[in-house]
């Protein structure tokens, strides 16, 4: 490369016209996987406190949600359930009921837009009294035991029509059993997407909030989730996940996690997403309600970051807000 002056570096960012044509990145709402709340409560919705512009949305919202998604031109939504407590137990016994409120919101979504791809969480998590991601004895989060639960909540998704399954709570094994499940009762076409590279985050915190296990949580998940201080650990936990059938690898959270996303993508060049989690949105939000920075500037910027660093799509609570800027 030439050097200066022969080499000018701001001669192409001159113009709007120059800088378009030299971008290497761009985000449409193709990109986005929008991250939203279902409850059973919801009137028909809810604001979440923690959470600026999101809402808790009934199934009939949810339902209306499924086809503005269509309209906007987004892909998929992951839906995320807020349970009455009083249905919340020790072995979240709610997780698989097959006319519970996560089946009934998948199948009037799938009713009301088919051609919106559905995603369900696969974890214990909203429907445990403790908050936990799997049982619990004597204080264990118990793995192989969990991982027979999460098959059966798997199975009871795709049973009610869901496209994807997202086991969420990095138990080892899920991601096979979970594929042997599916098969052996004929739901060979659904999909698995992997929380394969999941940390034990502080950023999750609103979403606690939001599905209602924040009052609920005993303790920590560091003896399931990811040290944030890792990466190599990413590696083999995406490897035994795609070995044992992942459609798709997911990095948890996402803006912070940038690195992992970039590493895991170039080593492995499956389908690769990354989740910009509650906390990350809540962040944004609260900066930019106080007048610190300019929130839709910082939606997108945080947006096209995580397409920079290679990843597919984004699972993002600002999904609606961003496609609608984004269609013009
Ligand atoms: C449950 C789950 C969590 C999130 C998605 N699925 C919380 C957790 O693992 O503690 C977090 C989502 C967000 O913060 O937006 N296993």
């Amino acid at each position: 490369m030439a050097a200066f002056p022969t080499t000018r570096m701001r001669r192409m960012r001159a113009h709007d016209w120059s800088r378009r044509l030299m971008r290497e990145h761009t985000l449409t709402p193709n990109d986005l996987i929008w991250t939203l709340v279902v409850s059973d409560k919801a009137d028909p919705t809810e604001p979440v406190a923690s959470m600026p512009g999101v809402k808790r949305l009934s199934v009939k919202a949810a339902a209306d949600a499924a086809r503005r998604a269509r309209d906007l031109g987004i892909p998929a939504i992951a839906i995320f359930p807020h349970i009455d407590p009083s249905l919340k137990d020790e072995n979240g016994r709610e997780a698989d009921n097959p006319d519970g409120l996560v089946a009934q919101a998948i199948k009037a979504m799938k009713d009301a837009a088919p051609e919106v791809g559905i995603i369900c969480d696969v974890a214990l998590d909203p429907f445990t009294d403790h908050g936990h991601d799997g049982l619990i004895e004597d204080g264990v989060i118990l793995n192989d035991a969990t991982v027979e639960r999460l098959c059966s909540q798997a199975l009871m998704q795709a049973a009610s029509g869901a496209d994807v399954v997202a086991p969420s709570d990095m138990m080892d094994g899920r991601i096979g059993s979970i594929r042997e499940a599916l098969d052996a009762e004929g739901f060979q076409d659904t999909m698995i997407m992997s929380y394969a590279a999941k940390y034990a985050s502080a950023f999750y915190g609103p979403y606690r909030d939001a599905i209602g296990s924040a009052t609920a949580l005993q303790g920590d998940k560091k003896t399931y989730q990811m040290d944030p201080a890792n990466t190599d650990e990413a590696i083999r936990e995406v490897a035994l996940d795609i070995d044992e059938g992942a459609d798709m690898i997911m990095v948890k959270p996402g803006l912070p996690y940038l690195d992992i996303v970039a590493r895991l993508k170039a080593t492995f060049e499956m389908p690769t997403y990354a989740f910009q989690v509650s906390g990350e949105y809540a962040m944004i939000q609260a900066a930019a309600q106080n007048g610190w920075i300019d929130g839709e500037r910082a939606m997108l910027e945080s947006l096209l970051a995580f397409k920079r660093a290679g990843a597919d799509g984004v699972l993002t609570y600002f999904a609606p807000k961003a496609a609608e800027l984004l269609n013009g």
